[in-house]
């Protein structure tokens, strides 16, 4: 019988620790037992996540910017001895507006900061972990990196890349006992969704006609698709890209999942 999922030993480095899905899930890591760096661009906000969470330690940086991106990384294996587990959590949303109106500044940065940062902490950690013979990453996608949404194109490109980079680097690292696999999350109630439902940008009544499971998803929820991943109990999975999304990528009909339920 294999036990309980235990990281006892393992350690990780979550970036967008200070927040949402990164630190509800370096709390759930840290609950089973490995040591935890957070990272994040949000230098007010860490000392607070540090303390939620348990975490060992922190640190400040852009996961977007080469230099800073290793320099998260050195930092981590610094403070609790080398790196095992990663989960890239760093993100930003979009402007929600259709390409013609689109900022180019704002596109690129909303681009590199998912795609390239993910990207850049991958790279840099998994260098340490192709030396140790050893190592999971679990990556960010959306739903929105699976389907199109409209006004959306700068957070979808980047998600789909980041999916395509999850498997990429799933084949390029399996021979160094490396697993790469991410997440495809629907709306999880974060801050940052909060922000965008209080300014009547997302209306959740209609997010969750749309959604088989009649809800959006609890941040806990992402957090354990994320555990399991990192887990020896995924030892086998790699290259994944794992919709966690009440159904919502499964469900293609007219119409929505709430008038079929209550006709
Ligand atoms: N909340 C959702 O519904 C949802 C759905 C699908 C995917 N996601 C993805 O999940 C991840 C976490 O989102 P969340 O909802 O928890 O958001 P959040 O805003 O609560 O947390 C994101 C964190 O990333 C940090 N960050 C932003 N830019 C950074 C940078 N350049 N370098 C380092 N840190 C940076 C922020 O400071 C913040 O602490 C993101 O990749 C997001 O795209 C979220």
């Amino acid at each position: 019988m294999t036990p309980p999922i235990d990281f006892t030993g393992r350690r990780a480095l979550v970036t967008g620790g200070a927040s949402g899905i990164g630190e509800i899930t370096a709390k759930l890591l840290v609950d089973l037992g490995a040591k935890v760096v957070l990272a994040d661009l949000n230098a007010d906000a860490l000392p607070g996540a540090c303390k939620r969470t348990g975490a060992n330690a922190f640190t400040v940086g852009d996961v977007a910017v080469e230099d800073a991106a290793e320099r998260i990384v050195a930092d981590a294996a610094t403070a609790i001895g080398g790196i095992d587990l990663v989960f890239n959590s760093a993100g930003i949303g979009d402007d929600l507006v259709p390409l013609h109106e689109q900022s180019i500044e704002r596109w690129r940065r909303v681009f590199d900061v998912s795609l390239l940062g993910t990207l850049l902490i991958s790279r840099a950690a998994g260098k340490l972990m192709i030396e140790q013979g050893r190592g999971a990453i679990v990556n960010v996608s959306s739903i929105v990196g699976l389907d199109a949404f409209p006004g959306r194109s700068a957070y979808g490109v980047a998600k789909a890349g980041i999916a395509h980079l999850t498997k990429t680097l799933a084949c390029e690292w399996g021979e160094h006992g490396i697993r790469v696999n991410a997440i495809a999350p629907a709306y999880t109630k974060t801050p940052m969704v909060k922000d965008l439902v209080d300014r009547k940008v997302f209306d959740p009544t209609l997010i969750e006609r749309r959604t088989p499971l009649g809800r959006m998803a609890e941040t806990e929820e992402m957090a354990r698709a994320a555990a399991f991943l990192l887990s020896d109990w995924a030892s086998y999975i790699t290259g994944v890209v794992l919709p966690v999304d009440g159904g919502w990528s499964s469900y293609g009909a007219a119409g929505d999942v709430a008038k079929i339920r209550h006709k």
